[in-house]
């Protein structure tokens, strides 16, 4: 009979630890029951192993947890320790004064209750801003506007509805100061609110916008764009009937912001279902040429922004600002590696932990606030690429405009983009807000809702109307930017 390996044996035979023996079994680890111990088979063991590619297996035990780790963990940190072990590199990055106010921001803080790893976290987030604040200081458009910046800033009970022209309200809003912009953007020739007298008049105004949104939205950020195809006489060459066609608005908007240096992450097809358009009527011809679909998608587009900031960012884990600078971990994300040999944590083959800001404010600078989980019926939802929402109904059965807007985007859309690209209590920007669907579904989120509208005398009223309908009261401040 086959030999039976007790568990000391097979602990020794595969050179592991008895919690790394218990944790392949859990994944399915052969063992022969004997009274009530295991036993192993030395050749289903080996089979298994082999086709075992669990990475915690690949890695000899001894990598995973260095010896010195427990000695390390001992010590404590606190803001004194970090400024003491990081003096060099302050000294470096930050001139004296905003050293000063790191120290004294840090002086100010109740430490009660703090762990190392609370520490850290607030030395990092205190230092981050004010490297943000001078990247800030160092880009402010020329007609920044403070008034606009504390408006925004304020009571997130209240959305907050900027009249005027996009492009010159973006050119007075901080750099870096929105967490997320979406929106469905005024169409070309479209409705009753265009005003442009050809398709590339319209792509120019649009690219200036979309060049100004660059420098507004924070950095590793996301832009929403909600677009569709539209089937209509582009002005170019003629304006009468036959200069009709499909106008493929939704490649032209990648370009665009791919050339304003945006990533371009991904383009989600809402299926509108059959929507009313006569476009795939052939008069009963049943033979080539006289075939159309049905018009009934639009495109939702996501975008990144991703702009390489060398500046030095301390180890989420240990508060060092001891780091090398790594490659970069996407276009545009400066990764680094701790090399504080004092840190808590190594990776799997050794190395120093690797992070870059990215992955800081996905995995540390957020905690694990509850409120910023996704609900399970939104992501099956928007699963796939392609996601059925019915659009918007604005006409009731008497025949009026509900909305007093002709184009609003359904809630889904900034539901599932500020649920998906945004923690509780950010600012969430909409720089055509129409009838304010995204401020509305932000505010009810929980975040800042911000919207900039143009058409203040054609829609003011039916906006008030809706935000206090749907807000239960009057939550919203107003100003004009112009
Ligand atoms: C397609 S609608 C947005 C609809 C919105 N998503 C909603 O749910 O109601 C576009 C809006 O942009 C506005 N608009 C057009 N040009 C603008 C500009 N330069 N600045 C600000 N708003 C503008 C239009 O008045 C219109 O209300
Ligand atoms: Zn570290």
């Amino acid at each position: 009979m086959e030999k039976l390996y007790k568990e000391q044996e097979i602990l020794d035979y595969l050179k592991i630890s008895r919690t790394t023996l218990w944790r392949l079994k859990s994944k399915g680890l052969p063992t022969i029951k004997v009274g009530k111990a295991n036993r192993y088979k030395i050749e289903d063991v080996n089979h298994w192993v082999a086709n075992e590619t669990l990475p915690f297996y690949a890695v000899p035990e001894k990598k995973i947890r260095p010896k010195e780790e427990q000695i390390i963990n001992k010590y404590k940190i606190n803001f004194e320790y970090l400024l003491n072990h990081n003096n060099k590199y302050l000294d470096k990055i930050l001139s004296g004064k905003e050293k000063q106010v790191l120290t004294e921001t840090l002086k100010d803080i109740n430490t009660k209750n703090f762990e190392n790893q609370d520490y850290v976290l607030t030395f990092s987030k205190v230092y981050l801003s004010i490297i943000k604040t001078r990247y800030q200081n160092n880009t402010k458009p020329d007609s920044y506007n403070p008034k606009i910046n504390s408006a925004i800033n304020k009571n997130i009970n209240d959305i907050k509805i900027i009249w005027g022209n996009s492009l010159n309200v973006l050119k007075q809003i901080k750099t870096e100061s929105i967490q997320l912009m979406v929106t469905s953007p005024p169409y070309y020739n479209a409705r009753a609110y265009s005003q442009w007298e050809n398709i590339n008049l319209y792509l120019d105004d649009m690219k200036k916008i979309i060049r100004e949104s660059y420098r507004v939205l924070d950095n590793h950020r996301v832009w929403v764009w909600n677009v569709g195809d539209i089937f209509d006489n582009d002005r170019l060459y003629t304006n009468s009937v036959w200069g009709k066609r499909r106008i493929p608005l939704g490649a032209y908007f990648i370009k665009i912001f791919e050339e304003e240096g945006f990533e371009f992450v991904d383009d989600i097809i809402w299926d509108k279902g059959s929507v009313e358009s006569k476009r795939h009527m052939n008069n009963g011809n049943n033979i080539p040429f006289y075939q159309y679909p049905f018009n009934s998608y639009e495109h939702i587009l996501i975008f990144h922004k991703h702009r390489l900031d060398k500046t030095r960012i301390p180890c989420p884990v240990c508060g060092s600002l001891k780091v090398n600078g790594n490659t970069q971990s996407e276009i545009g994300v400066q990764s680094w590696e701790c090399k504080n040999e004092k840190c808590f944590v190594r990776s799997p083959n050794n190395r120093g932990k690797r992070f870059s800001l990215r992955t800081n404010m996905m995995q540390y600078y957020h905690g694990n606030d509850s409120r910023n989980a996704i609900d399970n019926y939104i992501i099956k939802k928007w699963q796939k690429d392609i996601v059925k929402i019915n659009p918007v109904i604005k006409i009731n059965s008497n025949g009026k405009n509900i909305l007093g807007h002709s184009a609003p985007f359904p809630k889904d859309i900034p539901e599932m983009a500020i649920k998906y690209f945004t923690y509780i209590n950010e600012n969430v920007l909409d720089p055509f807000a129409g009838s304010f669907t995204t401020p509305i579904v932000a505010r009810k989120l929980g975040r800042n809702g911000i919207g900039i509208e143009l058409n203040k005398k054609l829609y003011r009223k039916a906006i008030i109307e809706r935000v206090i309908s749907e807000l239960n009261g009057d939550h919203f401040i107003e100003f004009d930017a112009l």
